[in-house]
């Protein structure tokens, strides 16, 4: 007996862990075990010996349980300390900021101007990329010979041989949706188109797909005071200054009399925009009062309607505003880029809660 408990007790405080304890429990106490296999031969034995024995048996048996149950919640113990030494998590540390997926700027950025002409009543009109000569040029007032045709670098879709008529475009701006927002509404009307373009040009400020967004308000006395009105708006809002100074620059476009570039005050310090400050002035849009023969084309009566219309450029925005200097960058789609220059995905701009944060 002195034989069995050094040898269980031995091996119990020395188990590993607990399916070891639980082989020992079976050898030693289990049915077939050798303790109570020996109280089993209890049996054959004389009464004297029986009293002996017996309750010498039932000791270990009960000093081999508490053994087992000590050791096991030692174990136990352990394994609640390494767990709670491996699995700690410091909740001081900042939360990730790097996500999944990111916005393109120029996603961001026609989120942030759609957002501001929506305050101030405009709508989101669209058209066809592939655009048909006639809207892109004719509705403008730009006719077949009209120089414009070759200075904007068109690319034309092909026609099936035979076919005389002409070919479709990939629109060169997106001053066509004005004709088919016309066509489709009437006036008055306020609408912006934010969308693609496409020039066959290729540098660091020019690639042969870019964007562009469109601005058309039309009622009986809207005037050149009202366009400017509109574009301070529009820029204080989108470079989230106080205060910005535009120049109107006298212009030609076929499709607006007068017509007016508009530059922005800006100054560029080691490479830094600043808005609304400092000796440079920075093209930023295109913009007049629409020719009467461009509302006709909308089958609008100049007579009775009059307006504004404009055309930014969406690309040279994000670039402007956060300093993204090369365009082509814009649509190689290197994830090193995008990772730099994107925006969270869940950060939908708000003129309340701000438009980038
Ligand atoms: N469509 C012109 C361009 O792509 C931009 C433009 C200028 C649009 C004057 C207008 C406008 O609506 O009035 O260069």
């Amino acid at each position: 007996m002195d034989d069995l408990r050094g040898k269980y007790l031995a091996a119990i405080a020395d188990a590993a862990d607990e399916s070891a304890l639980e082989d020992l429990r079976l050898r030693a106490v289990g049915k077939k075990g050798e303790v109570s296999l020996k109280m089993r031969e209890l049996g054959k034995m004389t009464p004297e010996e029986r009293q002996q024995v017996g309750p010498k048996l039932n000791a270990l048996k009960d000093e081999i349980n508490s053994a087992l149950a000590a050791r096991k919640a030692v174990l136990a113990d352990a394994a609640l300390d390494e767990r709670l030494r491996t699995e700690w998590l410091d909740v001081t540390l900042p939360s990730r900021t790097r996500r999944q997926g990111s916005v393109h700027p120029v996603s961001q950025v026609t989120e942030e101007v759609t957002t501001i002409f929506a305050d101030m009543g405009f709508a989101v009109a669209e058209g066809p990329q592939v655009e048909s000569d006639w809207y892109n040029f004719d509705a403008l007032n730009i006719p077949a010979e009209h120089p414009t045709r070759t200075e904007m670098d068109t690319f034309y879709m092909a026609r099936a041989e035979g076919d005389d008529r002409p070919p479709h475009v990939l629109r060169t701006h997106t001053s066509p949706v004005q004709i088919r927002a016309m066509q489709a509404q009437g006036a008055p009307i306020r609408v912006i188109a934010p969308g693609r373009v496409y020039r066959a040009d290729y540098d660091q400020t020019h690639t042969p797909m870019f964007h562009q967004v469109e601005g058309l308000a039309l009622d009986r006395d809207i005037s050149m005071a009202n366009l400017k009105w509109c574009l301070e708006e529009f820029c204080r809002a989108f470079f989230e200054v106080d205060s910005v100074e535009l120049r109107f620059r006298a212009s030609h476009f076929p499709f607006t009399e007068p017509s007016a570039e508009v530059d922005l005050r800006c100054s560029w310090q080691g490479g830094q925009l600043k808005v609304g400050e400092g000796d440079d002035w920075m093209e930023i849009l295109g913009s007049g009062m629409v020719h009467p023969r461009v509302l006709r084309a909308g089958n609008i009566d100049p007579d009775e309607w009059q307006g504004f219309a404009f055309g930014i450029g969406i690309d040279r925005l994000a670039m402007l505003k956060y300093g993204i200097p090369d365009l082509r960058a814009f649509f190689d789609s290197d994830l090193r880029w995008l990772r730099h220059y994107g925006f969270a995905a869940l950060d939908v701009p708000t003129l309340a809660g701000g438009l980038s944060r």
